[in-house]
């Protein structure tokens, strides 16, 4: 057992939290946004991530994890802290580390006795020698410090499963006693753990995110010229994928990748190489064909509808992909955003992410939020899928043919089989199947 301080409670730090504090450690996260904190005090999640409610219930109620605001009390009651909080784009797509420097010297403050004090949000290369710097610097008391870098690997919507089941653990120390308390905390996983330096730990990170991003968009690229040679990119991609060099998984075609993370550390990734002298090329073309993604979404639905203006469509999902509530960066803000401009009537529906959209996208007389499926369908000329969620998959289509005007569907996410939905009477495009995708 081992107590452990987390900061910052987003997505990362409080499936980690409560990851912990199930494995039989005392966790204290720390936030500094009341709103959060009011809730996470009752015990209750601030987002929606499958299964996370009840273990953080279960923890919550047995004592091993509690919220408070007050990094002092974090530090003081423990003996590891995990810095999990957010590191934004700024403006020129470099990472924003202010929260990580403020985060630094609050901890400096309350340092008493020997911490060790790991990196675990989304950070530049040698972020954790500016932590230790600003530590060292503004520490008070006389308290010896460690620093490491713990990046996390999970995905939202599957974080859970993600921490417990992790492919590796990567740890970046630079002295042994760090080591030996990482892998002790982490003695219970069935799992490579690979040890370096800080600087390769935080490497590697960025180095994943930006690797299964440039993957995505290369077969969105061929995507592309699937759809100009006639050929299907999803047998492309099974064709590849089949190779254990390559492998199957993040090969799916469609309106390309979005979320907290994938767009940004893209972006950041770039920035660390330009500052360090080098063009990663590969990067900028990454997020030139992800960007690219909306367009190819909007040739369909103008070949579908011809003027989108005063036409009535349904859209599905807004989320930016399943079993997540999170529209961060999510291709349905653009693809709302253009639509409404070109003068679209939009119905749109999400299982779970309804509230965070409403948020930033307000209704109005053309656009209208429905609690379920079928209500976006409703005298619809066109129905846009732009979240795979799986309740979409099961829809009743004979259903939907019936109470829409005219069937057209425009898949963004190949969630049905063009065949099947052709057979029905629909007019189906989707994406790099094919012909399928011009209607046919
Ligand atoms: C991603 C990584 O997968 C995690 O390992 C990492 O820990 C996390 O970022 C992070 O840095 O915090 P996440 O953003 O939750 O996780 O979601 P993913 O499942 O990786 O999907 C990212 C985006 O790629 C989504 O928009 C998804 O729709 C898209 N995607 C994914 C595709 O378009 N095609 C695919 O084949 C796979």
């Amino acid at each position: 057992m081992q107590r452990i301080a987390i900061i910052g409670t987003g997505y990362v730090g409080l499936v980690t939290a409560v990851g912990f504090a199930e494995m039989g450690n005392i966790v204290i996260g720390i936030d500094n946004d009341q709103e959060k904190l009011e809730l996470l005090k009752k015990g209750l999640p601030p987002f929606y991530e499958p299964g996370l409610e009840e273990l953080l219930r279960k923890n919550f109620e047995k004592g091993s994890i509690r919220f408070t605001d007050s990094i002092e009390e974090g530090a003081r009651e423990s003996d590891i802290i995990f810095i999990c909080v957010g590191t934004p784009s700024l403006e020129d797509g470099s990472a924003d580390l202010s929260q990580i420097s403020a985060v630094s010297k609050e901890i400096a403050e309350h340092l008493d006795g020997w911490k060790l004090i790991v990196e675990k949000s989304t950070v530049p290369v040698m972020t954790s020698q500016w932590i230790k710097r600003t530590i060292k610097l503004y520490s008070r008391r006389e308290g010896n410090f460690d620093v490491a870098s713990n990046p996390e690997f999970l995905r939202e919507g599957s974080a859970l499963h993600d921490f417990f089941h992790p492919d590796r653990i990567v740890i970046g120390v630079e002295s042994e006693r760090a080591k030996e308390n990482l892998i002790h905390l982490y003695k219970d996983f069935n799992c490579p753990i690979v040890i370096t330096d800080i600087n390769t730990a935080e490497i590697i990170k960025h180095a994943s995110n930006s690797f299964l991003a440039m993957k995505i968009s290369f077969i969105n690229m061929l995507s592309d010229l699937c759809e100009k040679t006639g050929a299907d990119v999803e047998m492309v991609a099974y064709g590849i994928g089949l190779d254990k060099r390559i492998g199957l998984q993040f090969l799916k075609a469609g309106l390309g990748y979005g979320g907290s993370c994938f767009p940004k550390d893209v972006r950041a990734f770039y920035k660390i190489a330009e500052e360090h002298g080098l063009h990663f090329g590969l990067l900028k073309e990454t997020e030139r064909v992800n960007q690219q993604r909306i367009e190819r979404l909007m040739e369909k639905i103008k070949s579908a509808m011809w003027l989108p203006k005063n036409k009535v469509m349904g859209i599905l999902g807004v989320a930016f992909k399943p079993d997540t509530d999170d529209i961060r960066e999510a291709p349905s803000l653009k693809i709302i955003e253009i639509l409404r401009r070109e003068g679209a009537y939009l119905k749109i529906h999400d299982p779970k992410a309804i509230p965070n959209i409403k948020k930033v996208i307000k209704e109005d007389e053309n656009l209208k939020y429905v609690d379920s499926p079928y209500k976006a369908c409703e005298n619809a000329e066109a129905l846009i899928i732009v979240t795979e969620w799986d309740e979409y998959r099961e829809l009743d289509l004979n259903k939907i043919k019936e109470i829409m005007k005219t069937p057209i569907i425009i898949d963004g996410r190949n969630i049905f089989k063009p065949e099947e939905v052709i057979k029905l009477g629909f007019e189906y495009y989707c994406m790099g199947r094919g012909n399928y995708q011009r209607g046919k």
